[in-house]
């Protein structure tokens, strides 16, 4: 019997998705992203040494786990290149088990251009890595594939048709430098060995993969509230986030998925602009930004901190048919007196409180939940009342190691 799980950020995204699936990895045989791109940034710590990707799977730490880029991403070759070689120079071995989908649209350095112009305008507070104009030419079918490079002389046509266009609207519209061609497929052919050494029909992989019954985990990046349809839409990111995208971005049907592990954060961070209910800007916001180190893995930009806000998740754990949910950084509350959640919006939409008495007790070497101080462990229970939704796992640090796992 195969056990499948797809592991979501239930979140505005940086919930702890790459420590857990570090975490979980060491029992699968392959770990599978299917969206989003460089945007991404899972923080993984072992034995004292931390490693943050933004593109490769969170089980390439395991030697023996295969890892895939399906079909849904968008890929920067360059920084698929950077993050290889670096991962390369820790002993990290990727011969005959990383793949990349073939299917997967790239990113050009057009896109990022005009990400980057158009963000200071639109003011979403991207991340800047071209993600919104790649996704934008998927689905307008002129993305440059990574297939495409396959054939340099079509590539070319395809390639010169794409960056003119991408030079008329930097022009046109915003007023900005274009791009050389030349520089462009330049940066596309000086990463050719990517494509020779990885390039895949990742779709007839994880269908071979799933017929013989390997287990596999399927690693969300972003977060849920940040999904193009179901999150707080215009700010959010280009891709679809939630459960749906792990079928078109893999080519894996629903049935194939054993179970839902949703993450979330012991209280709620956002990073870019947008609606944020239960953010603080008192004390409050400034202990949980010091203790939980809320800075962005990507951008480096501070991240917003506020209370968890059970009542959006609510919805989450619908949207995803969460089947069990991760409760992550719960040791960065040790501090408080008080613990607030929100269970509601009011008639203005503002939150409604529900206040918890706080632990006051360090639980970051808790390694079971009756470990854990009685408060703590009366919140959990009520998160997982309220969702009406097991808590399987609690982190309590950044290490590996540093999990409860509760049957
Ligand atoms: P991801 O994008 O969901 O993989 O999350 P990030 O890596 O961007 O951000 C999570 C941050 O919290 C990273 O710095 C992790 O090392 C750290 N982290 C993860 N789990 C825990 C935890 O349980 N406690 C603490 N204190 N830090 C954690
Ligand atoms: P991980 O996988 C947190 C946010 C950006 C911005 C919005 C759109 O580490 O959880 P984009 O560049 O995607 O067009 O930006 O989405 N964002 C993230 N926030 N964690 C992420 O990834 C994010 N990826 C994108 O800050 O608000
Ligand atoms: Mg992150």
């Amino acid at each position: 019997m195969s056990n499948n799980t797809l592991i979501l950020g239930l979140q505005w995204g940086d919930e702890g998705k790459g420590k857990i699936v570090d975490a979980l990895a060491e029992g699968s045989e392959a770990v599978c992203r299917f969206q989003g791109g460089h945007n991404a940034g899972h923080t993984l710590k072992v034995d004292g040494e931390q490693k943050v990707l933004h593109l490769v799977p969170s089980g390439i730490l395991h030697p023996s786990v295969h890892c895939v880029l399906g079909n849904g991403l968008v890929l920067s070759l360059p920084a698929l290149a950077k993050e290889i070689q670096e991962l390369k120079e820790s002993n990290i071995n990727f011969k005959d088990r990383f793949y990349v989908s073939e299917d997967c649209s790239l990113i050009l350095p057009t896109h990022i251009a005009i990400d980057q112009v158009r963000d200071k305008e639109e003011g979403i507070g991207t991340t800047g890595r071209g993600i919104g104009p790649a996704y934008e030419d998927k689905i307008a079918r002129r993305a440059v594939r990574f297939g495409d490079l396959k054939n340099i002389e079509d590539l070319k046509i395809k390639l010169s048709t794409l960056v003119n266009y991408h030079n008329q609207i930097l022009q046109n519209l915003y007023n900005a430098q274009p791009l050389a061609f030349e520089d462009v497929l330049e940066e596309l052919i000086s990463n050719i060995d990517l494509y020779n050494n990885y390039h895949c029909k990742t779709q007839d992989l994880l269908k071979h993969w799933v017929k013989q019954g390997k287990n596999i985990l399927f690693e969300g990046a972003q977060g849920s509230m940040l999904d193009i349809d179901h999150g707080t839409y215009p700010y959010v990111t280009s891709s679809s986030t939630t459960a749906g995208g792990l079928s078109s971005g893999l080519g894996v049907g629903p049935r194939h998925i054993d179970s839902i592990l949703g993450i979330t954060k012991a209280y709620t961070t956002r990073v870019g602009e947008g609606p944020f209910a239960t953010e603080l800007f008192d004390s409050n916001a400034e202990q949980l930004a010091k203790v939980g180190h809320e800075f962005g893995a990507t951008t480096g930009r501070p991240r917003r901190c506020g209370w968890l806000d059970l009542k959006a998740l609510e919805t989450i754990v619908f949207i995803n048919s969460v089947t069990n949910l991760c409760i992550t950084k719960l040791d960065v509350l040790d501090g408080f007196e008080e613990i607030q959640v929100c269970i509601d919006y009011d008639q203005n939409q503002q939150p409604v409180y529900e206040t918890f008495r706080g632990w006051q007790q360090d639980t970051s070497d808790a390694r079971s939940f009756d470990d854990l101080p009685k408060a703590a462990q009366d919140y959990i229970l009520f998160i997982e009342e309220t969702l009406d939704c097991p808590v399987g796992i609690v982190s309590v640090g950044p290490s590996r190691d540093q999990t409860i796992y509760i049957d």
